[in-house]
């Protein structure tokens, strides 16, 4: 078969590595601490799971309005409004099979390649689509999707400033430019944890308006923060008609395989991204969009009760790593914190990095092998000094891997 250029300019996720390891030892009885899952550990709540049943049996089982039943669509709009400080109705809104599908939509609607030259003579990609700007450390996703709409993605490093955004502002004043198409913002950010300043994003909105680019916020770690209130970038002056935000049900209600999310946007864009969406999903499931309107009207407590425990093990892991000498970017929302890992540990000093291996890579293929801990390589988020920890997992696992790291040489 002929594959179209822009799947095989897309690598699988770099991730997939470490959990097939994981899964390969557990199918052979190891017992693994999976710290490479981007998922709560919590039960969906019960009332949300209840809604979802009474939908079932209700019958809403068959397709709905394409962009969502309304009641949902009113509901995330006045959560919007009333959470956020953002000003969406009914209209601006695209209920979608998980935030990742809405950010599909979001980039396949906004990014061209260049007509043409997607193919250069000799057959190979020149890459020359529109330009769209991430902050590294970027989640996985984002550069597969550029890919995937034929852009082309200029990145800007956090990592050196602790993932603090403000303090990078010269560069990513530096990177965006007229050319630019779109900017990626992820605050709180999937790998770091950084919850960014009302300044930064001030900062922000003052090079998208400056350049006329559109920004999207990718917001579906709102809900998971400790001590600090986020800014939704679509409140600042300027920002209502060029952000785009995304948000879903995954991580805030603990509900990742019920696939639920949405694209709040100015309606033009909605147009837009309706057409991909009705041409391709349809539509979100009609009983889980039922139980999404439980989810957003009637779950404050056990949001509250998942953040308070994931804060909890954040102040645990970053005691007990500290203990071991290993300072972090202590983060101020979702749940995950960058370790950096260097050649220097005693365990990697005994193993060779293997050719075109980066250090972060060689520290998770090792720490999975030796410690049966799993994590994921800084590189797949464009930082190769690191290691994602994720610790959506018991407090009782978390101090299990950290004996194991530090048994094993790895800490
Ligand atoms: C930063 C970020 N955005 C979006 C998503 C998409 O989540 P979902 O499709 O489950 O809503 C994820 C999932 O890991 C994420 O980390």
């Amino acid at each position: 078969m002929d594959f179209a250029d822009r799947v095989e300019r897309v690598e699988p996720s770099a991730t997939l590595a470490i959990s097939n390891k994981a899964s390969a030892l557990a199918a052979d009885g190891v017992d693994v601490v999976d710290l490479s899952v981007g998922e709560p550990d919590f039960d969906t709540p019960e009332n949300v799971v209840e809604a979802g049943k009474e939908a079932m049996d209700a019958g809403h089982t068959g397709y709905t309005t394409s962009n969502g039943i309304p009641e949902l669509r009113d509901a995330i709009a006045e959560y919007l409004q009333e959470d956020c400080g953002l000003h969406y109705e009914r209209e601006n809104l695209i209920v979608t099979p998980g935030g990742k599908q809405a950010l599909f939509e979001t980039f396949q609607s906004l990014v061209d390649g260049v007509d043409g030259r997607s193919r250069s003579a000799s057959g190979t990609s020149s890459r020359s689509g529109d330009e769209v700007v991430l902050l590294d450390p970027a989640w996985v996703s984002y550069e597969a999707m550029v890919k995937l709409s034929n852009g082309s993605v200029s990145r800007v490093d956090t990592a050196q400033h602790d993932f603090r955004l403000e303090p990078a502002l010269d560069d990513l004043e530096a990177t965006v430019s007229d050319e630019t198409e779109l900017l990626v913002v992820n605050s709180p950010g999937n790998p770091h944890g950084a919850v960014y300043s009302a300044a930064a994003l001030e900062g922000v909105r003052d090079l998208a308006v400056e350049h006329d680019v559109t920004v999207i916020s990718d917001e579906i770690y709102r809900e998971i923060t400790y001590g600090v209130d986020p800014v939704s970038l679509g409140t600042l002056d300027g920002m209502a008609e060029r952000t785009v935000t995304i948000n879903g049900f995954s991580k805030a209600y603990s509900m990742t395989g019920w696939r639920l999310g949405y694209v709040a946007a100015p309606e033009e864009l909605i147009d837009q991204a309706g057409k991909l969406h009705s041409h391709s999903v349809s539509c979100a499931v009609n009983f889980v969009q039922h139980a999404g309107v439980e989810a957003i009207r009637n779950t404050d407590d056990a949001v509250a009760e998942m953040a308070e425990a994931f804060e909890e093990r954040r102040d645990m892991l970053v005691d007990l790593l500290a203990d071991h000498g290993v300072d972090v970017a202590v983060p101020d929302g979702a749940f995950y914190m960058m370790l950096p890992v260097d050649e220097d540990c005693a365990a990697l000093e005994e193993q060779r990095i293997g050719d075109g291996d980066t250090v972060d890579t060689a520290w998770c293929e090792g720490a999975i092998e030796d410690a049966h801990v799993a994590t994921v390589p800084g590189s797949a988020f464009g930082t190769p000094s690191y290691a994602r920890i994720s610790y959506a997992n018991s407090k009782e696992r978390l101090r299990e891997a950290v004996d194991r790291l530090v048994e094993e040489g790895y800490l």
